[in-house]
């Protein structure tokens, strides 16, 4: 049974929930799911925007077919090849060999490399215009938006953006489309920021650019690739890309994040954080070797000052905490002002690791001495933590 929902009469998504995935891209956790949207335009001329995952394709096949309700399909337009809006590429056409696809070069060759086949291809660049009738679309490139064959799609007609990711969240759409039918800011706003910043956070400039590019166009509605379509309140959804885009904290807050084995760092830790409340700074805490580290990562894009405590652990950082700092490097977040808290028995060798990973982070701010402790706190190193709060408001 299909199951799709109007945009307007004649846009229609017909995209599909995934609840089953463990792991997007084979790494982030979505226990809420995952949507692979899709988008079918029925004007004299018919255009799909982006095809879906190969685990939908079912319902994704049968979405399209009865919304085009025997009409032929003149167009697939394929903003983006990463096969989790492209594995179904085939099965389109396969199913509509009267169709053309419209995509920029580097599309068409990524198509030949996945497919190892050649398709009915009109290649298009930035501005130029595709006529489908009342609906003309235009396309704007966005590289590195995740990828560096991405572009956009704007209908001029309804001012229509088809976002490609970005815009996206994680979280299957439970019979919502459209962002105005939850209460996004309460219960989707952390899995967007926590898609953003592990899907596209690296590529801040890019994104920037592409805001930049979006600022001239008259958007009164936008359709990513995954997650809600908005349609109202736009402004709230984009301003929340212009801060992450730009690696400007949310909240002047902290993150605690800290790796632990026997509790000795998590009470170093648990001790940071209350004198922080005591002093009215927010703050959130994770144990590495328990929190999802995509989350852990949204968290640091979140707030302007970051802690991390790690015991020392075969001679170094502990592995889940270096696995953290690693990933967090690759985000290339930056602008954060930071500290280091380290512990071990016999060997205090965690900071000056943690220090080294962290130091190709650009604009970041070591603002204390890294704080040793050998094996619990004690009462000198309960005197460093106390300092160490107060460097904290002093620098909020
Ligand atoms: Fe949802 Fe970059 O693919």
């Amino acid at each position: 049974m299909y199951c799709t929902r109007k945009i307007y009469d004649d846009i229609i998504w017909v995209g599909a929930d995934n609840r089953r995935l463990k792991l997007f891209e084979a790494v982030y956790n979505v226990p809420r799911g995952i949507s692979y949207n899709s988008y079918l335009i029925l004007d004299e001329k018919t255009a799909l925007i982006d095809t879906a995952d190969r685990a939908v394709t079912d319902t994704f096949i049968e979405n399209v077919e009865h919304t085009l309700g025997g009409r032929a399909l003149d167009y697939l337009v394929v903003q983006h090849m990463e096969p989790d809006h492209s594995a179904t590429l085939l099965d389109v056409l396969l199913r509509h060999p009267e169709c053309t696809v419209v995509c920029n070069k580097m599309t068409l060759d990524m198509i030949k490399a996945f497919k190892g086949t050649e398709v009915k291809a009109l290649t298009v660049k930035e501005g130029d215009v595709l006529d489908l009738g009342k609906h003309k679309l235009t396309f704007v490139s966005a590289p590195m938006v995740h990828w560096p064959e991405v572009m956009v799609t704007f209908d001029t007609a309804t001012g229509t953006l088809f976002s490609a990711d970005a815009f996206g969240t994680f979280g299957a759409l439970n019979g919502a489309l459209f962002a105005d039918e939850v209460d996004f800011d309460r219960d989707y706003l952390d899995e967007a920021r926590r898609y953003y910043c592990n899907i596209v956070g690296k590529y801040g400039m890019q994104v920037e650019k592409l805001l930049g590019k979006a600022s001239a166009l008259d958007i009164k509605m936008i359709c990513p690739l995954h997650g809600f379509v908005w349609r109202e309140n736009i402004d709230y959804y984009v301003n929340k890309y212009v801060h992450w885009a730009g690696y400007k904290p949310e909240e002047q807050g902290v993150v605690i994040a800290y790796a632990s084995v026997y509790g000795n760092t998590e009470n170093a830790a648990n001790v940071l954080a209350c004198r922080l409340l005591e002093m009215g700074i927010k703050c959130v805490m994770h144990d590495v070797s328990v929190s999802e580290h995509s989350a852990i990562i949204a968290d640091c894009f979140k707030c302007s000052h970051l802690v991390f405590a790690s015991m020392t652990y075969n001679g170094g950082v502990f592995v889940n905490m270096e696995n953290l700092l690693r990933d967090l490097a690759a985000h290339a977040l930056k602008g954060r002002k930071i500290a280091l808290i380290e512990s071990g028995s016999w060997a205090l060798t965690a900071g000056k690791g943690m220090r080294e990973i962290l130091s190709s982070l650009k604009d970041t701010e070591f603002i204390s001495d890294d704080i040793s402790f050998k094996s619990s706190l004690g009462a000198e190193g309960e005197e460093l933590i106390d300092k160490l709060a107060h460097r904290i408001k002093e620098s909020i």
